[in-house]
């Protein structure tokens, strides 16, 4: 018997790892955590599967439900929302599994930073503009920010940043950032990514209050950095015509002749 943490992607059905799916089919215990696993990933569940929205259990009642499937000798599928390395609450369970002598697999998931990525049709990494991606959040009610993790301390280094779990937070975001990246940065805003009701907001740290006006709430991710907005970039050196490399040697004296056939 084995707990499957699988990582169900930020909301589109297919968005699903082909490993997630064959797993969900072969658990006869699903839990899942809440309204953003989509119902279509669900209906990969074997017929008869006893499937169970965990958002109102406790830690301890879900440990319960996984040590009766784990009496039982039934393997569980354990689903999150996105990817499992960020915001999914696994960690506290792989402590306690560890603790109880439970086998456990990790499957990673489509994150919701990825899907909006895709959704604006944009790289968050430009050459010279952006070469780092900060994955933050603002404080919640039931989760404080290390010290030094401050959206100043990260605003000072230019990064692109996703800021998760902080729609709320949208005013105190902008007052933080702009003086760092100036009122004319770029900011986007994606509500429910790859869900069929997803919805895209673009506009400048100056305007993107009054442009997202309060009409979007909970599964909302905001990007910010120039990268966002960037249009005059270099192109990567990779592709180059004359740029020297293992797979592309351009000269006969290159370091890379051996590869030349
Ligand atoms: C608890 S975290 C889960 C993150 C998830 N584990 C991941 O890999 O993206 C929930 C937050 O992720 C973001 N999020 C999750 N799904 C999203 C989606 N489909 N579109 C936009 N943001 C999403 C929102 O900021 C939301 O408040």
């Amino acid at each position: 018997m084995s707990v499957h943490f699988i990582g169900a992607g930020p909301g589109a059905a297919d968005l699903l790892t082909l490993r997630g799916r064959d797993l969900i089919a072969a658990c006869p215990v699903c839990l899942y955590a809440g309204s953003l696993v989509p119902q279509a990933v669900l209906a990969h569940c074997p017929e008869g599967a006893r499937i169970i929205n965990t958002a109102p259990l406790s830690l301890d009642q879900i440990m319960d439900e996984i040590s009766a499937a784990h009496a039982q000798g039934q393997d569980v599928a354990r689903l999150h929302s996105g990817d499992l390395s960020v915001w999914s609450a696994m960690a506290e369970q792989l402590r306690r599994l560890r603790a109880l002598d439970i086998p456990y697999t990790v499957t990673p998931g489509v994150p919701a930073f990825a899907a909006a990525a895709a959704a604006l049709g944009c790289e968050l990494t430009l050459p010279e503009v952006a070469q780092s991606l900060v994955l933050t959040r603002t404080p919640g009610r039931a989760s404080a920010m290390p010290a030094r993790e401050s959206l100043r301390n990260f605003a000072a280094t230019g990064a692109t940043l996703a800021i998760h779990l902080s729609i709320q937070n949208l005013a105190q975001v902008v007052a933080d950032l702009t003086p760092h990246y100036g009122a004319d940065c770029p900011v986007a805003v994606v509500w429910r990514a790859s869900w069929p009701d997803q919805r895209i907001i673009r506009g400048t740290l100056a305007s993107i209050e009054a442009d997202v006006a309060g009409s979007m709430e909970r599964t909302a991710l905001i990007l910010v950095g120039p990268a966002l907005g960037a249009d005059g970039f270099a192109e990567s050196a990779l592709y180059a015509p004359d740029y020297d490399r293992r797979f592309r040697p351009q000269t006969a004296d290159s370091i890379y002749k051996d590869s030349i056939e």
